[in-house]
C-alpha cells in the first residue's frame, strides 16, 4: 500500500515571519536607562529588520508592537510608547513606502490616540499598492480579542454552524488574506506565546533567542533563517523519506 498526501516540500525561506519584539525594558535596565529608551532603541532596530527582510526576500513580516494586555503597564510607559509609535509612523512612512512596504494593521484602532489612529489609517492607505513586503503591525492586538471579534462578526452575519470551517474563520480574522506565519521569532528568551497569533501559529516553527530586541540585528535574523531552513515541517504527516520503513 502506498501512502497518499506526502508532505509538500516546503521552501527553505519562510514566506511569513512573525516577531514578538520583546526585551526592550531589560535592554534599557542593563544600561541604566529608562524603559522608554529601550522602546526607542527597539524602533530603531525595527528599521534594520524591515530592511533585512526586504533584502532576504521575505514576503510577509508581522511585528507585535503592543498587546491588549500592555494597557496594564504604568500610564507613563503606555503614553510614552504611544508617542514613540506616533513618531515612528510620522518619520518612517515615507521611507517604508519608498522601499515598497505595504502596511496592514492587526488589532483594534479604537483605544489608540486620535493621532495614532490617523497615522495608522494614512500608512495603510498610502502603501496599499506596494508589493515588495507586507508589514503587519499588531498594535492593540490580542489573539483572544481577534477570535472574539471574529465570533461576533460571524454571528452578526448569520453564519450557520455547519458553515464554520478553518477557511471561514480565517476570513474573519484580522489577518484575512495573509498566509499563516511559517516562522515566529521571540527575542529575550521567554518561552511563551503572550496572546500572539494563537490561531495562526498552529503550525509555525518557533525560534527563541536570549538576545533583547534592540540587539536583534541582521545577522541574528540570518541565524534564525538558517535554523528555519534546517527544520523538518511535517504538519502532522510523515516525511516521504520514511515511506519505505512504514511499508516494511
Ligand atoms: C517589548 O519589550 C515591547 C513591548 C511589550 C511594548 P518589553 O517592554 O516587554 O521589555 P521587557 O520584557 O520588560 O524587557
Ligand atoms: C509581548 O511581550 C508583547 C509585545 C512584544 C508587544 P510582553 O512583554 O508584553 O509579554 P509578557 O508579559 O512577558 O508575557
Ligand atoms: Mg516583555
Amino acid at each position: 500500500m502506498t501512502l497518499k498526501a506526502p508532505v509538500a516540500p516546503s521552501s527553505t525561506v519562510p514566506q511569513h515571519i512573525a516577531i514578538i519584539m520583546d526585551g526592550n525594558g531589560r535592554w534599557a535596565r542593563k544600561r541604566g536607562l529608562p524603559r522608554l529608551a529601550g522602546h526607542k532603541a527597539g524602533t530603531e532596530n525595527l528599521r534594520r529588520i524591515i530592511k533585512a527582510c526586504v533584502e532576504f526576500g521575505i514576503k510577509y513580516l508581522t511585528i507585535y508592537a503592543f498587546s491588549t494586555e500592555n494597557w496594564g503597564r504604568p500610564p507613563e510607559e503606555v503614553d510614552g510608547l504611544m508617542r514613540i509609535l506616533e513618531d515612528v509612523i510620522e518619520h518612517e512612512l515615507k521611507e517604508l513606502d519608498r522601499q515598497g512596504v505595504q502596511i496592514h494593521h492587526l488589532g483594534q484602532l479604537d483605544r489608540l490616540s486620535p493621532k495614532l489612529q490617523k497615522g495608522v489609517l494614512e500608512a495603510v492607505e498610502q502603501t496599499r499598492n506596494n508589493d515588495r513586503l507586507v508589514l503587519n503591525v499588531a498594535l492593540n492586538y490580542g489573539g483572544r480579542d481577534e477570535i472574539i471579534h471574529a465570533f461576533r462578526q460571524m454571528l452578526a452575519d448569520g453564519v450557520k454552524p455547519e458553515e464554520v470551517t478553518v477557511e471561514l474563520v480565517g476570513k474573519y480574522l484580522y489577518t484575512v488574506g495573509i498566509p499563516d506565519p511559517d516562522l515566529i521569532i521571540r527575542t529575550s528568551g521567554e518561552l511563551r506565546i503572550s496572546n500572539f497569533m494563537i490561531w495562526q501559529a498552529a503550525y509555525a516553527e518557533w525560534y527563541v533567542t536570549p538576545t533583547y530586541w534592540p540587539d536583534f540585528g541582521r545577522e541574528e535574523l540570518r541565524k534564525a533563517l538558517d535554523e528555519y531552513a534546517s527544520r523538518d515541517r511535517r504538519f502532522g504527516k510523515v516525511d516521504s523519506s520514511e515511506y519505505g520503513e512504514i511499508n516494511g
